[in-house]
């Protein structure tokens, strides 16, 4: 996939969530813009640093609502949080070293949006809506 624009499917149920996620997908967009344009690398190094910095920020965020819901799953979806900026962090620095192209980063990113968006976030929506999850 070389391009991601926000679909209905995306969409959990949960209006924040909902709305967090769009800017990821949103930047994520501006990112493989960036780089159809062939804008220069310093500018694209701080296109991914706010990726970056958004994921964690959208992390809390979303972990901070699970929290105020008393999430049951809570852990269990804080470490898949954990693991993805471990191995984000990991690839963005190979990437930094010319190990890894800034695709094969992306790629990994909105492949990682996609599973745990339409599985894992789902549940927290399903939850607050009273199903069992
Ligand atoms: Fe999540």
């Amino acid at each position: 996939m070389s391009d991601l624009k926000w679909k209905k499917k995306y969409e959990i149920g949960h209006p924040r969530i909902d709305f967090e996620h769009r800017i990821f997908v949103d930047l994520i967009t501006r990112i493989y813009d960036a780089i159809a344009e062939k804008r220069d690398g310093g500018y694209l190094e701080r296109l991914m640093y706010e990726l970056q910095k958004y994921t964690e920020f959208h992390f809390v965020s979303e972990e901070n609502i699970m929290y105020s819901i008393g999430y049951p799953d809570y852990d269990a979806h804080v470490e898949h949080h954990r693991e993805l900026l471990e191995r984000f962090s990991q690839k963005k620095m190979e990437m930094e070293l010319g190990e890894r192209t800034i695709e094969e980063l992306l790629k990994f990113l909105v492949d990682w949006f996609l599973t745990h968006t339409l599985t894992e976030d789902r549940k927290i929506a399903s939850f607050v809506h009273g199903k069992k999850i």
